[in-house]
């Protein structure tokens, strides 16, 4: 289970807190779905609980334990938006290993497997790959270390209908093993295999449930 309280990020550079008192709890196993329009505060919350940013005020928990940002960043993954354009080894094979010498070929293919992508040669280039296939290879990338908790910033962004499908298979699929938390400004594709909701606006989190109304206007 994760639990946020209180958390409030207000770098020195900005007039109103980025994240203002967000609070929530998510248990493992499960999807949650942040919503919210394009700065609102999404990817901020994602720095931080991949440990890439520190928060001003509140506590991140993992069961009981508290976490620091250290400590955040092996247990958390993060799913960067657009990840593919990250990618920076020659091969499938490197970008799986990148940092991380020691693993094994196992691994790797228990990851490739993971995904789905465990048909493609090793020595393929990312770069050489569909859309959705990078996208898969992006979670790889993060499954591989074994992480707790799953974080995706906007993962469907820029994929054409049916590879927005494959992935959204693939998430419900992976919530089996994985808690994960993902953040979009555009909700149709994920609420329906999501567990708990929130809308984020201008740094505030709120709880929310989705009624058969509020999915048609949106995909209307
Ligand atoms: N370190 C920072 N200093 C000042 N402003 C920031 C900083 N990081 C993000 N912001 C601002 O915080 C707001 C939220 O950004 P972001 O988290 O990227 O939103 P989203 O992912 O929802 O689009 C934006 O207005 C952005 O310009
Ligand atoms: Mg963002």
């Amino acid at each position: 289970m994760l639990y946020i309280r209180g958390l409030t990020y207000h770098p020195p550079a900005s007039n109103l807190a980025i994240l203002a008192n967000v609070s929530l709890e998510l248990p493992a196993q499960q999807m949650g779905l942040i919503i919210g329009r394009s700065g609102s505060g999404k990817s901020t919350l994602l720095q931080i609980l991949s440990g890439l940013a520190e928060q001003n005020q509140g506590q991140i928990y993992w069961r009981e334990q508290s976490l620091d940002p250290e400590y955040l960043q092996q247990l958390a993954g993060l799913v960067f938006q657009f990840p593919e354009r990250h990618f920076c080894a020659g091969t499938i094979l490197e970008e799986l290993r990148l940092g991380h010498p020691e693993i094994g070929s196992d691994q790797v293919s228990q990851a490739l497997i993971e995904v789905g992508l465990e048909h493609l040669p090793l020595n393929t280039a990312p770069h050489a790959l569909s859309g959705g296939q990078q996208r898969r290879l992006a979670l790889a990338v993060q499954l591989i270390r074994q992480p707790q908790l799953l974080l995706l910033d906007e993962p469907t962004a820029g994929l054409d209908w049916s590879m927005r499908r494959q992935l959204v298979n693939l998430l419900a699929k992976l919530k089996q093993h994985w808690t994960l938390l993902v953040v979009t400004h555009d909700m149709v594709d994920m609420v329906e295999i999501a567990d708990r909701y929130w809308t984020l606006d201008q740094g505030i989190l709120q709880a929310f449930e989705p009624s058969p109304v509020a999915e048609v206007e949106v995909s209307g």
